[in-house]
């Protein structure tokens, strides 16, 4: 079951990857007022729902303790990031203002699942 839960984390962090990154080489065309949700943001949000859900299951299914509190912040996070993200996937210029906060809640996500223990 180790095995099996480790390979949620990494596909887990695959999805931070995919979301993160996609915000961070978009930066620079923010300035510019160009920048846009690519769909490797739309897939690496989407990758975090399933595997997080997933994880879910495994750790209780493992009998190992899951932090409620932390896991339902961390979801209705990124409920606001999908949704986001989901809307405005076809415009090609996104506003600073929602693209900031995709970036700023996938952080804040981060940050949640490492800082809380
Ligand atoms: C942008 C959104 C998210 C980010 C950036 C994120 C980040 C992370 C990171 C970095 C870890 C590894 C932490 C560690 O093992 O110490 C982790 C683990 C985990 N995540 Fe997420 N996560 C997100 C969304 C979710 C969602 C929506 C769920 C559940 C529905 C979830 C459930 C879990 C679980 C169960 C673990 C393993 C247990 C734990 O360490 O708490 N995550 N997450």
């Amino acid at each position: 079951m180790d095995v099996l839960i480790n390979v949620f984390v990494a596909l887990h962090i695959i999805g931070i990857a995919s979301l993160l990154g996609g915000f961070l080489t978009q930066m620079k065309t923010m300035g510019s007022g160009t920048a846009r949700f690519t769909p490797a943001m739309l897939h690496g949000a989407l990758t975090m729902l399933v595997t997080g859900m997933a994880l879910v299951g495994l750790n209780q299914a493992d009998d190992q303790t899951v932090n409620n509190v932390k896991i339902g912040i961390k979801l209705a996070l990124l409920v606001v990031i999908l949704a986001l993200v989901y809307v405005k996937r076809d415009e090609e210029k996104v506003d600073k203002g929602p693209f900031i906060a995709v970036g700023a809640l996938t952080a804040a996500n981060i940050f949640i699942a490492t800082v809380w223990t």
